[in-house]
């Protein structure tokens, strides 16, 4: 079979390997051809692409970002782009096209397939794991890892000068890695997505722990969380071209407002796409290795629309439409009845 892969989205580490797994279980048990498009949905509409065979993909395994290039957009921000993907599967005499990507790119692969009865399937990737249908994403434990280590080291530079040391930690609309990052680095209070919260709550917990004679504290933050209305003032929201609100700053609202309520001196760190640099975890390269070959057999078996994703420790297939519109919030009992326990 003539099968094209594509990478979606924001990049994650893990990538290389699904894509590694897919080339060599399709050019070696399968006799497939291995074409991937660059640059995402424009590589296809575009016709922009490039050969991959087991050779090519050489060292790739522990390589984070994705070597096929990644965007955020969709062939329908385009007129007529849908129709153009269309024509790219006929004239290249595609049989397949599987779409590694987020919750963005899985709906556009979603609604390809069924509008245009497109033989597509999806692997789910997201640093912030919040994607519905699968229990992990790869990348997310590579996200955890790095937010982990940075919070480690913040814990001797915050005790030596008895500060609060705010960490902002990506996770658009779940968090994921706020609660899992804050759980191993031992931090004094978690701020997710999901539970708006109260400036005057966080403020009284970091209060009571310096009575306890405990002058430094790590307020972890998702970037994504938000006040309870009307509790503090926040700034104008910022959009992307593709309409997207650009996050990340939080942290500083929250430092400099812990700073005036409480005289406690604070300081903002930021990790940002750190998170989604570098190498993957081993649990993430054995993720996404599992992910693509279960990929490159759900081609063969004619699966199309659905995507592969983790429930248990078996890999599965999901329909795409069980996924598309969704974010998958964090364990809300995770965050109530054990990351909670050690505020303060
Ligand atoms: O991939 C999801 C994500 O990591 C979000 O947590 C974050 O808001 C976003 O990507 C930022 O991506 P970019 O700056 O590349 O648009």
């Amino acid at each position: 079979m003539r099968v094209g892969i594509l990478t979606g989205g924001g990049d994650c580490p893990g990538l290389n390997a699904v894509i590694r797994a897919i080339v060599r279980k399709g050019e070696t048990v399968y006799g497939d051809e291995l074409v991937g498009f660059l640059d995402a949905w424009d590589g296809v509409m575009e016709r922009r692409t490039m050969p991959l065979d087991v050779s090519s993909l050489r060292g790739m395994l522990p390589r984070g970002g994705t070597l096929l290039g990644t965007r955020r957009g969709s062939p329908y921000d385009h007129v007529g782009g849908p129709q153009r993907v269309v024509d790219t599967f006929r004239e290249m005499g595609l049989d397949a096209l599987v779409v590694i990507g987020g919750n963005g790119s899985l709906s556009v692969a979603c609604q390809m397939h069924s509008e245009f009865g497109l033989p597509i399937i999806g692997v789910p990737k997201t640093i912030d794991n919040d994607v519905v249908g699968t229990e992990l994403t790869f990348g997310f434990t590579t996200a955890v890892q790095i937010a982990t280590d940075a919070i480690d080291r913040l814990h001797t530079t915050a005790e030596s000068h008895d500060r609060v040391m705010v960490v902002e930690v990506m996770g658009r609309h779940a968090g994921w890695i706020a609660t899992h990052a804050g759980i191993a680095g031992g931090a004094t209070v978690i701020l997710i997505p999901e539970m708006p919260f109260d400036i005057e709550e966080v403020c009284a917990i970091l209060r009571q722990r310096h009575e306890r004679g405990r002058y430094a504290s790590i307020v972890v933050v998702a970037e994504g969380a938000e006040p309870v209305p009307g509790t503090l003032p926040m700034g104008e929201k910022v959009y992307d071209p593709y309409g997207h609100v650009r996050l990340g700053g939080i942290a500083e609202t929250i430092a400099h407002s812990i700073e005036e309520r409480t005289g406690f001196e604070s300081r903002v760190v930021l990790l940002g796409h750190i998170q989604r640099g570098g190498t993957p975890t081993a649990f993430d390269r054995v993720l996404a290795t599992r992910y693509g070959v279960e990929a490159i057999d759900a081609v063969h078996r004619e699966s199309w629309g659905c995507m592969t994703a983790l429930q248990g420790n078996e890999i599965v297939m999901v329909p795409l439409a069980e996924t598309v519109g969704r974010t998958r919030p964090v364990d809300l009992h995770l965050y109530r009845d054990v990351a909670s326990v050690f505020f303060g």
